[in-house]
């Protein structure tokens, strides 16, 4: 096989903090990713949607709806528009348990804001969404890591191979990840997982979609394996065991302490 990217060492399971610290924070917001740095998270996991003007905003879903108190496509509205959303008080209502003051009138941030407040000091792993509704988003996540130096400490993955390739022929040198929903397995996972390797350094899977022996694959390949969203330590345990090199979780916290722990 062409060797993968040496750029994270396959022997370092990443904690990655999946739309920041997204189980106690509302998700995608700039007190989501301080949390998630705050427990030491390798990676805060973030989501790309592009405003009416194209900049790149920071939201998992294509419509506002659900994570803020407005409505219709983030690319409908301005930038402007997007800064008066309240993109906190959805989570209070919705988990009460860890509803917070602070969280009110949470801004949604966009993809500069979020390299400006970090920088270097952490690290990012930035999906790229529903890239034929964000024309262009490729070359705009290349020129924003570029501008920040963020080379070294960016992961790019999508569901969109399409996408992944175009980002791979422009830069060789970012690391990326397949994200696959429901990968091949068994016999067939060969095939699937030679054509990732020719571009990406491993594979992004929905946890309840893969076994012991997919991992066994993946990782025999010298390929990276990070199942989303592991959140509860069972979960974790089976996850470890099976030899995955990333745990993509809402709750950073309960990892470390499964880490403490094992
Ligand atoms: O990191 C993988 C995971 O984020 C993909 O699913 O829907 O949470 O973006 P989703
Ligand atoms: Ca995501």
């Amino acid at each position: 096989f062409p060797s993968p990217s040496s750029a994270i060492p396959l022997n370092q399971m990443l904690k990655i903090a999946h739309r920041g610290a997204s189980g106690l924070a509302p998700e995608h917001t700039m007190v989501s990713f301080d949390l998630a740095k705050k427990m030491d998270a390798d990676y805060i996991e973030l989501d790309l949607q592009t405003s009416k003007e194209g900049t790149l905003i920071v939201m998992h879903d294509s419509t506002v709806e659900r994570t803020t108190d407005g409505t219709g496509s983030v690319n409908n509205l301005t930038l402007k528009q997007i800064k008066e959303l309240d993109a906190g008080s959805w989570f209070n209502k919705e988990y009460p348990e860890h509803a917070r003051d602070e969280y009110i009138g949470a801004k949604v941030p966009t993809l500069e804001e979020v390299f400006q407040r970090f920088g270097q000091s952490i690290n990012y792993c930035i999906e790229i969404k529903e890239p034929e509704l964000n024309q262009g988003v490729e070359k705009k996540l290349l020129d924003l890591i570029r501008t920040y130096k963020l080379e070294e400490q960016t992961i790019v993955q999508s569901f969109s191979e399409k996408s992944l390739k175009k980002f791979h022929q422009m830069e060789p040198e970012v690391p990326l990840i397949q994200l696959i929903s429901r990968p091949n397995l068994g016999r067939k996972a060969k095939k699937q997982l030679e054509a990732v390797q020719a571009y990406a350094i491993g594979v992004g899977v929905n946890m309840n979609r893969i076994n012991e022996d997919y991992v066994k694959q993946v990782n025999e390949r010298g390929l990276r394996i990070h199942p989303y969203t592991i959140n509860s330590k069972e979960d974790m345990s089976r996850m470890m065991d099976w030899g995955v090199t990333g745990i993509i979780t809402n709750f950073p916290d309960r990892l470390n302490s499964w880490l403490k722990d094992n």
